[in-house]
């Protein structure tokens, strides 16, 4: 059994000195008419990429240092939370099969960790195991393995740590990890689009979010796309583009319209359907990612993100200001010139898995209600899964390993709740009380105000202790978070 090694950062100090030779952003060319905005936001340089990491030969191992420093955000320099320098943190790219070992120094002064959502991954020891803690100054090494059939796809990583989640993500420390396909897709080029969205104070930090904020879930006041404000990408009429998009807003709905192209979605987080499909807009939860191939058509388009009602929280005593995110500016694609070389047809993908015929092992059902406690004049804001508020202390579900579980995800309250549950992708198959027609698997599922929704869940390859919470990270760290523990097999 692998231990969980830790020990004291000796680097302590030394943030960013030698030895830590990766992360940053690769600065590209800025475009002469990027302006500056009013608060000095900088918008319409050249879109930037995080640094790359990939495998080679089934390994990846790489140091994450997280810090405080000045970093340039939106074009400002700003105080902000980084891995290795960087907002976002380097793009890790690995294949199915591989060992990634993540060395995770917190710089922080204050406790962290790191979880790699998505990752299909053993939850235990030094595995995705979000109950470790980092303390300030120390470094755990993690090591996840992957099955050698783990989903092709978008993941990210973040940190976990319970009470903190919101304030470390809203920071700046949140990163992609790409599981690369097995054969390559037939495309002219791949981007990297981490989606955040944060408030800048005067003074060049992050703003902190006030308790109402945190009710509703805080959203940010700039859209970034790697840390940029509306970044301008340029490709070329016919040529096919990937773009691995992250939503890594603590609370915000990304409703991605991009009017002038051709949008086809090859896969919401690892859920890759059979065949891309041809869509006009791509609805992205807190957490959830989307495999986009996007065609060019000569001219300039605007991928902006629509309007989302995810509902109002409150309305006692002036509590609960409704998070109604206008619509917002995300990057700006510019197509011209010489057309691309012609593209034969993307392949298909293989048939996805389907439990809608399953033998269902086990029914439950979690309710997610949102409430005010605490008596008099507002108090302490509730925000639960079927009546309580996490304690690591304690298992909520238990469940036997290789089972297949439906569960009844039910919505009490005004606002939507995206589901999140570690380690296992769920299948939808209900939603609105209508049988879903396709197969849809996502490991971010949302939950709608005053409604419900019914997922599968195959809990194969993996056993231990795990989480289950809404990704609004304002509601997780309330307490909108429960444990999930899975027997290990019987021998
Ligand atoms: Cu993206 Cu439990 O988290
Ligand atoms: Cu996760
Ligand atoms: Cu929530």
């Amino acid at each position: 059994m692998a231990t969980l090694t830790r020990r004291t950062a000796l680097i302590l100090g030394g943030i960013g000195a030698a030895g830590v030779a990766i992360g940053g952003t690769v600065f590209a060319v800025t475009r002469p008419d990027a302006t500056p905005g009013s608060s000095g936001v900088v918008s319409g340089h050249g879109l930037l990429e995080p640094t790359e990491l990939s495998s080679v030969d089934g390994r990846l191992a790489v140091t994450l240092e997280q810090s405080r420093r000045q970093v340039t955000l939106a074009g400002r320099e700003v105080r902000a939370l980084s891995y290795n320098g960087g907002v976002p943190g380097p793009t890790l790219r690995v294949r199915a099969g591989d060992t990634l070992s993540v060395s995770l120094r917190n710089g922080l002064t204050e406790p962290s960790n790191l979880h790699v959502h998505g990752l299909h991954v053993s939850p235990e020891n030094n595995g995705d195991n979000m109950f470790v803690t980092v303390e300030a100054g120390d470094t755990v090494d993690y090591e996840y393995v992957l099955p050698a059939d783990h989903p092709p796809g978008v993941y990210w990583y973040h940190p976990h740590q319970h009470g903190s989640v919101a304030d470390q993500v809203f920071g700046g420390l949140y990163g992609a990890i790409i599981v690369e396909d097995p054969t390559p897709l037939n495309i002219s080029r791949e981007r990297v689009l981490v989606i955040s969205d944060v408030t800048l104070d005067g003074s060049g930090d992050i703003a902190q979010a006030i308790a109402m904020d945190t009710m509703s879930g805080r959203e940010g006041e700039l859209l970034l796309v790697n840390g940029q404000v509306n970044p301008a990408l340029t490709a070329r009429p016919g040529e096919r583009e990937r773009w691995r998009i992250v939503n890594a807003c603590v609370s915000r709905y990304l409703s991605l319209r991009l009017d002038g192209q051709r949008m086809s979605l090859l896969a919401i987080d690892s859920g890759r359907f059979e065949s891309a499909r041809e869509v006009e807009d791509v609805v992205l939860a807190p957490g959830n990612r989307a495999d986009l191939l996007v065609t060019a058509q000569t001219g300039t388009s605007v991928l902006r993100s629509l309007a989302y009602d995810r509902g109002a929280f409150g309305g006692m005593m002036g509590g609960g200001r409704a998070p109604t995110s206008a619509d917002a500016t995300v990057a700006t694609l510019t197509v011209a010139g010489e057309p691309g070389a012609a593209l034969d047809p993307v392949a298909a993908q293989p048939v996805p898995r389907d439990l809608r015929a399953a033998t269902v092992t086990a029914r439950r059902e979690l309710v997610f209600a949102m409430g005010m406690g605490g008596g008099m004049g507002g108090g302490m804001m509730s925000a639960t899964i079927n009546g309580r508020v996490f304690d690591a202390a304690r298992v909520d579900t238990t469940v036997q390993f290789a089972s297949v579980e439906e569960w009844l995800l039910t919505n009490t309250s005004t606002l939507d709740h995206p589901l999140h549950l570690h380690v296992w992708p769920m299948q939808i198959v209900e939603e609105r009380g209508q049988a879903v027609e396709t197969v849809r698997w996502q490991d971010v599922v949302n939950v709608p105000a005053n409604g419900s929704v019914r997922v599968r869940i195959a809990f194969d390859d993996f056993s231990g202790r795990s989480v289950y919470h809404c990704h609004i990270l304002d509601h997780e760290d309330s307490g909108m978070m429960g444990v999930i523990y899975t027997y290990p097999p019987r021998v």
